[in-house]
């Protein structure tokens, strides 16, 4: 990691704490008792604030201690490898139920997006496929989305609502499950099972949990609203939306010319607002289309099971050059950034692959592939083995060729919005990238004290000249 940007970005957050409560170097310093001098280092990216005056400035201001912390990037050249044998290097065996139950193995992670990537072996057999069997032990689930691919043969097991199941899975298989449902894995017949369990954060994760953790659970469960079905969704939404508008139905029905009873239809969720009811509605709300527009997860049971023979398969860039091979594995609606993707490696490596997400690798093998990628002017290349995994920035343009001529290789590989996708993606667009580059850059006052006003500097521009 790189200790100087790191001090660099701590400097850009400062100010922008400072910029956001109207704070000048001298007031901060007074009211932070601290000399002028030492809070202008720290302004400069010359040192960090200590953890006393860190104190002072939670004390004295409505700011968090997180706040002035920036997040680790220790992909500085875009790019994170981490090897099979220091993947090995990691095992160790968790024990339940008093026995061995599963070998876990860290892969790539970074701390600049939140994957967990496990590779995962199960070392329970079962000779049957009843979800009752009493040599499964099950979790208690956990909020990570988990997206799992499946290696061997693996029986499968969750829980919702209740009701336990079991699905015999095969190499190839994918599977992705809504947060906080039991699960287990279990080797059935003892044969050979791996699972790579990718569990990955969602926008809920970090900042979110943050605002919510401080609303307390009462205030933060209000935020899930119906989402059972398509209208009870949408009439969710147009409620919250009035709510935060402080619009009752009969202005919104003055506004948007649809008649009471129409109205309560939607608001009640007992009929489904047509293309043109939403245009007017979102009109007489000043909202966008979209913000009227719900998600209905569609989960089976809180998971979606892609089989290998039913995967959709595609060739890239074309059947005419088909470098790659893509197959699309499980997914969710819930998360729809969230890609998870078998690539055949076909080709020599000179087609580039791009995304605007975090983006998680692992070489199923056996054969090794070829990775280069570009970023900050140069190109990086490696050779990616069975077993190495790696972490990839957004946007950050890559590319894989096999090793041997007529030799594929396999990369599994898992992409994800990361806290930029949706809304904020959307929010960074409107602002646009001078916005975006200054938000992460800026480290300037938000005036100049010497002043700043056109007529007087063209007056003495001309008085000089
Ligand atoms: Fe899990």
């Amino acid at each position: 990691m790189n200790e100087s940007t790191y001090l660099t970005r701590s400097s850009v957050l400062f100010r922008s704490v400072l910029n956001d409560l109207k704070r000048d170097p001298a007031s901060a310093a007074r009211e932070l008792g601290i000399p002028l001098p030492a809070v202008e280092e720290v302004l400069r990216g010359r040192r960090a604030l200590s953890p006393e005056e860190l104190a002072r400035a939670v004390r004295t201001w409505p700011v968090n201690e997180r706040d002035f912390f920036p997040v680790h990037d220790d992909a500085p050249a875009g790019v994170r490898v981490m090897r099979a044998a220091e993947s090995a290097a990691t095992s160790r065996v968790l024990r339940r139920g008093g026995r061995d139950y599963y070998e876990y193995r860290d892969t790539a992670m970074s701390r600049v997006s939140m994957f967990r990537p496990e590779w995962i072996r199960m070392i329970q057999p079962v000779g049957d496929n009843d979800p009752e069997n009493p040599d499964v032990e099950w979790n208690n689930g956990h909020f990570l989305n988990q997206f799992t691919y499946f290696v061997g043969s693996v029986n499968y097991y969750y829980e919702w609502e209740g009701v336990r199941h079991c699905v015999p899975m095969e190499t190839g298989d994918s599977v992705s499950g809504l947060p906080y449902a039991p699960h287990s894995f279990a080797a059935r017949n003892g044969e050979p099972a791996l699972i790579l369990a990718l569990t990955y954060g969602g926008r809920l994760l970090g900042d979110a949990q943050h605002e919510l953790s401080a609303l307390g659970p009462d205030l933060a469960a209000e935020y899930a609203l119906d989402s059972a079905d398509f209208p009870h969704a949408a009439a969710a939404l147009l409620r919250t939306h009035l709510d935060n508008a402080c619009v009752p139905p009969a202005e919104l029905a003055r506004r948007s010319g649809l008649t009471a009873e129409r109205l309560d239809e939607l608001l009640s969720g007992d009929a489904e607002a047509s293309e043109a009811e939403l245009a007017v509605l979102a009109g007489a709300l000043r909202v966008n289309v979209r913000d009227l527009l719900p998600v209905v997860p569609d989960e089976t049971d809180g998971v979606r099971i892609v089989r290998a023979a039913d995967a959709r398969a595609w060739s890239y860039p074309d059947d005419r050059r088909p470098d790659y091979r893509v197959t699309e594995l499980a997914g969710t609606l819930v998360c729809p950034n969230s890609r998870g993707l078998r690539i055949e490696v076909l080709g020599d490596g000179e087609t580039a692959l791009r995304a605007g997400l975090h983006t998680y690798l692992y070489n199923l093998g056996p054969e090794p592939v070829r990775f280069s990628w570009d970023h900050g002017g140069r190109t990086d290349r490696t050779e990616l083995a069975a077993g190495d995994s790696a972490y990839l920035k957004p946007f950050v343009p890559h590319r894989f060729g096999v090793v041997t001529p007529g030799r594929p290789g396999t990369v599994l590989v898992l992409r994800i919005g990361g806290k930029v996708c949706g809304d904020a993606l959307l929010e960074a667009s409107a602002v646009g990238a001078e916005a975006v580059r200054r938000l992460v850059t800026d480290d300037e006052q938000w005036y100049d004290p010497r002043g700043r006003n056109p007529a007087r500097a063209a007056t003495s521009a001309g008085g000089a000249g």
